[in-house]
């Protein structure tokens, strides 16, 4: 009897997405470590935690692919690429990488409508409303290094910005999320 509730496709395509999960969160990583090495600390401490949270999503991923009794491949993840040269690269680098993300998302999304598979459908809504707040998030910290001074930022400016993300939380209220009262 086949219990297996995802096709061969689905079941490429998540095992691909959480491998790009897996991906995003090594290049968190990286650029972490290079602001750590660059004596950003709250930068540092920011993006550290975003590496788990991108690994959070992999394993989201995982335990739906085992959810439906299909199976799950763990493959190797490519080295993250060049670090970053600057913090606006940084922050650059960081919002290419979630918009990637997202074509990769809306991609599983598709397969899923075109196969009629609305339980895959369905659980890919959470990371099309994940990838808004993140584009989101990455947005937000391009115009803070740009009222910083974008290539210019230093000194103060810098150090203000690098205090500022230490608190920072990883989510951020979304459009849909706003009032009037509360803009
Ligand atoms: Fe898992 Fe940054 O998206």
């Amino acid at each position: 009897m086949n219990t297996n509730r995802l096709s061969g496709n689905i079941q490429a395509a998540l095992n691909t997405q959480m491998t790009i999960e897996a991906t995003a969160s090594q290049i968190y990583l990286s650029y972490a470590s290079w602001a750590s090495a660059e004596g950003y600390e709250g930068i540092a401490n920011f993006l550290f935690r975003h590496a788990q949270e991108e690994r959070n999503h992999m394993m989201k991923i995982l335990e739906y692919i085992l959810e439906r009794g299909a199976r799950v491949r763990i493959e190797a993840i490519p080295a993250p690429a060049s670090e970053p040269t600057s913090v606006e690269n940084c922050f650059q680098k960081i919002f290419q990488q979630e918009v990637e993300n997202t074509h990769a998302i809306y991609k599983v999304v598709k397969l899923s409508l075109q196969e009629e598979d609305w339980a895959t459908w369905n659980f890919m809504q959470w990371f099309v409303k994940e990838q808004t707040e993140e584009e989101t998030l990455a947005l937000n910290l391009l115009d803070k290094i740009k009222i910083a001074g974008g290539e210019k930022a230093q000194g103060n400016a810098l150090y203000a910005l690098d205090r500022e993300l230490e608190q920072k939380p990883d989510d951020v209220t979304l459009a849909e999320e706003k009032t009037a009262e509360n803009p």
